[in-house]
């Protein structure tokens, strides 16, 4: 399969296949993505919570992300790239949001940057369009703004709510944004929602309406600390098997049984008895 474009995308929403969608911080969970056939990669700023152990999303900056995102490059092929503009890359100018969209396809091979909000974020995602990169937008749960939504909670649940979020989608859309994640929002405001939106909407915990549907690995794979969220289905419990795999490590080193003879290196005895005079 050749690599995904944003047009791909389109083309997905417009014959009705579900777009599949999944974040990845490094090159083994990049090659997993890659392997796994999904369409679009996330290189998501809730890489704060999931690799960096932070407890929001908000300390990660561009430093760390454009690390992750090259990393991510490295173990794509097929999949469309997106890089999260991180807390503070984005809002202050449209000429500062630039620069950022720009370094993560200069600096670490982006195909696309996400950004969060309506209202001055919609200006922003214009200007970045203008100066050339794809635009998804992101609104609904907002991790890098959950304090002033009350924390990391449903969004919408009122009719001033869901009014908010259909303004900012909207906003987003008409902005020139490829696609759009909905975030942590009642199904049936989704489907209120869905025959106003004409680019690809990717949902998470926002019901089974959207384009398609994303999840963070380290959830969907068991390997995040704490209770998952509501929309989290785990796949797997690989941090349960990880542990368990080096727990055995630790008890064969400690009882002799690693390494073993195929696991150890030989030299021909002439040899050892010249290097033992
Ligand atoms: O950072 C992230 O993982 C995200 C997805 C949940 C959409 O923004
Ligand atoms: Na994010």
């Amino acid at each position: 399969r050749a690599r995904l474009t944003v047009g791909a995308l389109a083309q997905l929403k417009a014959t009705g296949m579900p777009i599949t969608m999944v974040t990845a911080y490094d090159f083994p969970s990049a090659r997993v993505a890659e392997d796994a056939d999904v369409d679009v990669v996330l290189v998501g700023d809730s890489a704060a919570m999931t690799v960096l152990g932070h407890d929001s999303t908000l300390p990660v900056g561009m430093t760390e992300m454009l690390v992750l995102a090259a990393a991510v490059r490295r173990g794509l092929r097929t999949p469309l790239l997106v890089a999260d503009l991180p807390f503070g890359s984005y809002e202050r100018s449209d000429e500062h949001a630039i620069g950022n969209a720009q370094r993560f396809v200069k600096e670490a091979g982006a195909d696309a940057v996400k950004l969060e909000r309506g209202g001055t974020s919609a200006d922003r995602a214009r200007a970045i369009v203008a100066a050339g990169v794809p635009v998804m937008g992101h609104v609904g749960l907002t991790p890098q703004t959950a304090g002033q939504l009350g924390g990391f909670r449903a969004q919408g649940r009122t009719a001033a709510g869901a009014t908010r979020i259909a303004e900012e989608a909207l906003a987003l859309q008409e902005s020139g944004c490829f696609a759009l994640v909905l975030e942590a929002i009642p199904a049936a405001v989704t489907e209120q929602l869905m025959p106003y939106l004409r680019i690809p909407v990717i949902g998470i915990g926002a019901g089974p309406a959207t384009d398609g549907q994303v999840l963070v690995f380290h959830d969907l794979l068991g390997m995040s600390a704490g209770t998952p969220a509501r929309f989290v289905k785990r796949y797997a419990d690989l941090h349960e098997q990880m542990v368990r795999a080096v727990g055995t490590y630790a008890e064969e080193v400690r009882t002799g049984k690693y390494p073993g003879p195929e696991h150890t290196y030989g030299i021909a005895p002439e040899e050892l008895t010249a290097f033992a005079e």
